[in-house]
């Protein structure tokens, strides 16, 4: 596991943002795995202005971590949206090569088979992750089984409280999500994960020096060959 500390976002993000536009700059047709949240913003901002320089996302394939259960793609809420706004209409990915669990199907033990077979399909090259104030990834609670693969969940009342800054209220935020599981996360090829300021900075030293074990799902990827955690220097300091 590589670890890079700067003293701002900014910079992590830019790193981050360099790194996955020279994969894409290199193949063309790779397959990135996307996260939602504010830790990637940095980094679409980025793909964005390297798309506008010229960088072609048109044979990238896409595969997002997750959605909210109850929530259409038109929702604002919902991750489909949000990752309309913020990157694939910034950077022209092709609809026809984006990846996405429904949060409103019917039936959502079938839509959970449905993403799985994408995802086995579309083995991502590189899986972009944010981290949860209490150590989740994607929206795999604490407790959730490392060789989990796409499954519906129910959210912690503080990951709902975190993610209410999004919502009007904290009741609207919905109590269940769809997400890839941790075993689909440990098998992208590599992975970038991002986390900043100080109240992750609990979450990042469990991840990195805390006993593994299910309570901590970012403890996972201490058993992945090649993850790269960039950190600013708040989200850090706990660190020995
Ligand atoms: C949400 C998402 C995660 C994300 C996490 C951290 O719960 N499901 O994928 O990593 O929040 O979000 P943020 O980056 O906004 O702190």
């Amino acid at each position: 596991m590589e670890i890079v500390i700067k003293d701002t976002y900014e910079e992590i993000a830019a790193l981050a943002g360099e790194r996955i536009a020279e994969s894409v700059r290199a193949r063309p047709d790779i397959t990135l795995g996307l996260a939602t949240g504010s830790s990637p913003l940095g980094i679409y901002d980025y793909l964005a202005r390297a798309h506008l320089k010229g960088l072609s996302f048109k044979h990238v394939r896409t595969a997002n971590l997750d959605e909210y259960v109850g929530l259409s793609p038109a929702h604002p809420q919902s991750y489909r949206y949000f990752m309309e706004r913020e990157f694939f209409a910034k950077t022209g990915v092709s609809p026809k090569n984006i990846g996405f669990p429904r949060g409103d199907a019917e039936d959502l033990e079938k839509e959970c088979e449905r993403y799985d077979l994408y995802l086995q399909k579309w083995a991502r090259d590189i899986q972009i992750l944010g981290l949860g104030a209490n150590g989740h990834i994607g929206f795999n609670e604490p407790g959730t089984p490392f060789d989990s693969v796409t499954h519906i969940t129910e959210l912690k009342e503080s990951t709902r409280l975190a993610n209410s800054r999004f919502f009007k209220t904290a009741e609207e935020v919905p109590s269940k999500a769809i997400t890839m599981g941790i075993k689909n996360i440990l098998d992208s090829k590599s992975i970038i994960l991002v986390a900043s300021d100080t109240y992750k900075a609990g979450a990042v030293k469990d991840m990195l020096e805390g006993e593994i074990s299910v309570n901590c799902p970012a403890c996972a990827l201490r058993g992945h060959k090649n993850v790269t955690v960039y950190l600013d220097k708040k989200a850090a300091k706990l660190l020995r």
